[in-house]
């Protein structure tokens, strides 16, 4: 019997803990703000922004909200981060990513300043988690990595493949996956013969963004499965990268979508503000 890997429960432990350390901050006189950033109307985006603000108030994180129209200038929206970064009473600063086309996502990421770059995505944080120095790693891999470790599943020395090779999930996840000592192959739309190389893994992590596509075939007997994909399938339900039903009685631990890795998203994210109040 696969064990289900319950990213709710530990979800929410992380988050339980993590409103005690904002109580006994707040004794202290911090308290932690993060100001998040949405442009446009998207309508995923606003039910993303929605839990974290969420998330934020659970834990006693203030949340500063700026919902700016699809017609807001790249210059608008540089000129808010910098008078964000600016000011000593934001910790964290998030824009919600994807940003409407005529902004230059990359530019907005790099006007972050690292030290309030929660989301782990500005290049001086993605260098910090390459060579091994203190900085904010993304969330979703970051949320993966404590699944494993609060599940009980050792890293070290495991055979490792990531499917998926985007630079908020894939490429941080080897390199976490790496500093925990696991051997590391990361897998992408070239890869040749893709289940083959995904059936070595101990531990398998899906980040490819196509429904269900990972079945029995690419899995060893007993390996450890992360999905982190989630799509919504025509009946309204909601489904991973992974074909659960076909492989749930060949893997040892699986993570469910929904339930899985999407809460973990949003808890590492919290942690990551916590943190930078502390930094402050
Ligand atoms: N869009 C999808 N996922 C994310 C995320 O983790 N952070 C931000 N800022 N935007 C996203």
């Amino acid at each position: 019997m696969a064990t289900l890997i319950d990213g709710k429960r530990i979800s929410q432990e992380i988050k339980d803990e993590l409103k005690e350390k904002a109580a006994s901050l707040k004794a202290e006189g911090k308290e932690a703000c993060l100001a998040v950033i949405l442009v446009g109307e998207d309508p995923a985006s606003k039910v993303y922004v929605g839990n974290k603000k969420k998330a934020c108030e659970y834990i006693g994180i203030r949340s500063e909200s700026y919902e700016l129209p699809e017609s807001t200038s790249q210059a608008e929206l540089l000129e808010l981060i910098e008078r964000l970064n600016a000011d000593a009473k934001v910790n964290g600063i998030l824009v919600q990513l994807p940003v409407p086309k005529h902004i230059d996502e990359k530019a907005v990421i790099r006007s972050i300043s690292p030290a309030k770059d929660v989301d782990g995505f500005h290049p001086e944080n993605v260098g910090a988690l390459l060579i091994g120095e203190k900085g904010f790693v993304s969330c979703t891999p970051a949320g993966v990595i404590e699944l494993l470790k609060r599940s009980g599943i050792s890293i070290e020395g495991k055979e490792c493949v990531v499917i998926g090779r985007s630079n908020i999930v894939g490429k941080p996840m080897g390199v976490l996956l790496l500093r925990e000592n696991g051997t590391v192959t990361i897998c992408h739309s070239r890869t040749q013969d893709l289940k083959n190389v995904c059936k070595r893994a101990d531990i398998l992590v899906a980040a490819v963004g196509k429904p269900k596509m990972i079945n029995r075939e690419y899995i060893k007997e007993g390996a450890v499965v992360i999905d982190v994909g989630i799509h919504r399938m025509e009946n309204g339900k909601l489904c991973g990268d992974v074909d659960f039903d076909d492989v749930e009685d060949m893997v040892s631990a699986i993570t469910p979508v929904p339930g899985g890795v999407g809460p973990m998203t949003i808890a590492m994210l919290m942690k990551n503000c916590m943190e930078s109040v502390e930094e402050s």
